[in-house]
């Protein structure tokens, strides 16, 4: 038996909701597992780029038991105190790698939901989401990848993972800005602080307070408030020149609403509520020209429809 599972991209934080928020996008990666039929045929892991896109550095993506699929799927079978054996496990990628956009949390959590099918369902949602956020280290892009649309998720402290989702307004429009490079997350993650200021603290949490109102409320004005940030994309700033150039130029152009790093970046997400299009990808492609960088946009819908099993 095969079960294919399409996923989602995802973008993480959202501005002010580090390791939090996050919204989903209509771009997949489809994760197959099969359970092989020859005894001792041990695990095969395939990797295709779907695309033929050459953004999609994938040859550093490992296809042994350190692959972040299997390990996701060794903890489900752990769960029901069984291991692997025999398994053949298939990755179409379509989403790009290194950029901010949930790669990684996409295939974890469409090789869980793929394995638990295989294996009669032993797990529902609530355990699979916190094995994936155990693999993936937090919940923010794993929720939307299996959920969909915009959420809001929590890691607690009993490894549980507390999730909910949130409206979305559809006049506000993203716009993903990517560019020619990539950026590891652990890099990312490595030049934030341990502690952070108290004011700083502070500032984040009025706005998310004011991300979730501004979502229920359709408010622009609010959610222009709410996609600020002090915790995270300051100090990754010097991991992806020219983001604060875009940040500032963008500031006062007509029809953004915010702009904010996806995820650990490098990409950029602006949101937007009219037309100007033209414009915004003419400040982009300036401020990061500047660095040498080029980049590719992506005007995109929220994806409303989470992890499907094809
Ligand atoms: N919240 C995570 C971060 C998302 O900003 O590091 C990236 O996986």
């Amino acid at each position: 038996m095969k079960v294919s599972v399409k996923t989602p991209a995802t973008i993480a934080n959202l501005g002010c909701g580090f390791d939090s928020f996050g919204l989903a996008l209509p771009l997949y990666n489809v994760v197959s597992v099969e359970e092989t039929v020859l005894p001792g045929s041990g695990i095969e892991i395939n990797i295709i780029n779907e695309k033929n896109n050459t953004d999609n550095e994938l040859t550093d993506v490992a296809t042994d038991k350190t692959n972040i699929v299997y390990k996701a799927i060794e903890l489900l079978y752990n769960f029901i105190g069984q291991i692997p054996n025999e398994l053949k496990i298939t990755i179409k990628t379509q989403i790009p790698i290194g950029r901010g956009l949930g790669s990684s949390s996409s295939v974890i959590v469409g090789g869980l939901i793929a394995a638990n099918e295989l294996l009669g369902r032993p797990a529902d949602q609530k355990v699979l989401m916190s094995i994936a956020t155990e693999i993936e280290g937090h919940p923010d892009n794993i929720t939307p990848a299996f959920l969909g649309g915009v959420t809001m998720s929590s890691w607690e402290e009993d490894g549980s993972v507390i999730y909910r989702k949130l409206p979305w307004n559809d006049d506000w429009k993203l716009m993903v800005c990517i560019p020619d490079y990539e950026l590891n997350t652990e890099i990312s993650r490595s030049v934030l602080p341990k502690e952070v200021p108290m004011k700083d603290a502070v500032f984040n949490l009025k706005r998310s307070a004011m991300f979730v109102d501004a979502l229920y409320n359709k408010d622009e004005e609010l959610l222009k408030l709410a996609l600020k940030d002090k915790l995270h994309q300051p100090y990754r700033e010097k991991l992806v020149p020219g983001l604060s150039d875009i940040m500032n130029n963008l500031k006062h152009t007509n029809g953004v609403i915010g702009t904010v790093l996806c995820g650990a970046g490098p990409a950029v997400l602006i949101v937007y509520n009219g037309i100007n299009v033209s414009e915004i990808k003419e400040i982009v492609t300036n401020s990061w020209n500047y660095f040498n960088v080029k980049c590719n946009f992506m005007n995109l819908p929220i994806e409303k429809e989470g992890a499907s099993i094809l």
